[in-house]
């Protein structure tokens, strides 16, 4: 099993390139599938979560080849229509194959995600839009089971209990693209990711409207070819260098980061007494010794993101004073703070609650990654304590970061991969 170990107090200096994001990816490679040729995906993350995507796509009949940052789909062969539980219990966005298989095939069988280490993770939304849709939806043995031998367009209100779903509005949206007529999905997601999904499909032909708002108004049937896209940068790996920064009061120059998908970000970085500022190119994130604490409200886009609570609170665990993080999306999104707390932090937990003391410094410590953000916030910590810090578990870190020990060594950290 591989670790991550961090010796902190290097204060972190340099240019560091943000990759092409995960999130956005996914979808994207998802709506492939439906071209009557192939797609060339660029600036696609070196990540597992993709390989693992592309094994789903394998598994469905297509073809999915990488070269270094290039993913080229081919979906000539797509005529299974069945996402195996091995694939879908190592990455819940496999889910997106229930949208794109009823597209194409009118049938698809998906195994059920369950819940994880963040939350229960319900999927009543994606199945509740395909019903609408006028599939017809089973579960059996682990597997929804969803056909129609024929999709019509449908009013959709896809808000839950947390707010919109970003994976339901993907579903959803891949479906609608066959389905006869015109589908509006009301209280649709807004995340930057969803918008790149609509994007793509209207460059391989679709007709979607309302591109970024939180109405999608789609009339399906179009004939949809494949397109050559580049994918946007990850605004959670950019988040996480932004903090990296922060908290050992460096001078970090973000390359490509998009200013725009991390406004609810700067402005608390900012608010703490982080400078950010966009230049030609990039984002600067400079720390310095004298930050205030923060209350941070997780909210669903644009809102400070849930994607990048564990990584905030890594920060604000060294600020003097109290700060109060509230999470509204996941229940179960505070596993790092035990962790963070053998690190010397004072934070306890109040249901959806974590009030975090600052102390004068953290000690490194070993530690174990819960989830994706978890193990980068973890890392952050260990940036700045005293000592080592081993990160154990990295695999969820290698579903999401690429490189992420590389590029914070290139900016000055003490870090390497042992096994
Ligand atoms: N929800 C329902 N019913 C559903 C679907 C969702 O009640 O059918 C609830 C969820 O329980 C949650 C809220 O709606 O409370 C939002 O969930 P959403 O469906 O938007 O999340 P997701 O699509 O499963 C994506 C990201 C997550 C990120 C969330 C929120 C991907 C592959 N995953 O998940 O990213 O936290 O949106 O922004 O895009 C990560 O990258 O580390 C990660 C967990």
């Amino acid at each position: 099993m591989q670790k991550i170990s961090v010796r902190g107090g290097k204060v972190l200096k340099g240019e560091v390139s943000i990759s092409g994001s995960k999130n956005a990816t996914l979808p994207v490679m998802t709506a492939a599938l439906l071209g009557e040729s192939p797609s060339i995906l660029k600036n696609v993350p070196l990540l597992n979560d993709i390989k693992t995507m592309a094994e789903v796509l394998r598994k469905l009949g297509s073809k999915a080849v990488m070269e270094d940052h290039q993913l080229k789909i081919d979906p000539a062969g797509f005529n299974k229509f069945e996402a195996p539980y091995e694939l879908v219990k190592t990455m819940r966005a496999s889910i997106y194959s229930l949208g794109a298989c009823l597209a194409r095939q009118g049938e698809a069988k998906v195994s059920l995600p369950g819940g994880c280490a963040i939350g229960a993770r319900p999927i009543d939304l994606h199945l509740k839009g395909v019903e609408q849709l006028g599939a017809k939806v089973t579960i059996e043995h682990g597997f929804v089971h969803a056909k129609a031998s024929k999709l019509k367009g449908a009013t959709i209100y896809l808000a839950g209990p947390h707010g919109p779903s970003l994976g339901a509005t993907v579903n959803v949206l891949l479906a609608a693209t066959a389905a006869e007529g015109t589908t509006v999905i009301e209280s649709a997601s807004i995340e930057p990711e969803v918008e790149e999904l609509v994007n793509f499909l209207n460059a391989m032909g679709a007709s979607i409207e309302g591109v970024g708002t939180s109405r999608l108004v789609i009339t399906g049937k179009k004939i949809l070819k494949g397109v050559e896209y580049s994918v946007i940068p990850d605004r959670v790996e950019a988040g996480t260098f932004m903090v990296a920064a922060a908290v050992t009061r460096g001078d970090v120059l973000l390359k490509n980061a998009k200013t725009g998908h991390l406004t609810s970000v700067t402005e608390k970085l900012r608010q703490i007494g982080v400078s950010v500022e966009a230049e030609p190119g990039g984002i600067r994130v400079k720390g310095n010794g004298n930050y205030k604490p923060a209350d941070v409200m997780i909210l669903p886009y644009p809102g400070f993101p849930t994607d990048m609570q564990a990584q905030i609170m890594a920060l604000l665990a060294i600020v003097p004073g109290i700060s109060i993080v509230t999470e509204t999306i996941w229940e179960n999104r505070f596993m790092h703070v035990f962790e963070m707390n053998r690190m010397g932090a004072d934070i306890t937990i109040d249901r959806s609650h974590a009030v975090v003391k600052g102390v004068a410094k953290l000690t490194g410590a070993p530690v174990m990654a819960s989830d994706l953000r978890a193990s980068a916030a973890l890392i952050l910590a260990g940036l700045v304590a005293e000592g080592e810090t081993l990160v154990q578990r990295i695999y969820h870190l290698d579903r999401g970061y690429e490189k992420i020990e590389e590029k914070l060594s290139v900016l000055g950290a003490d870090i390497s991969r042992v096994n």
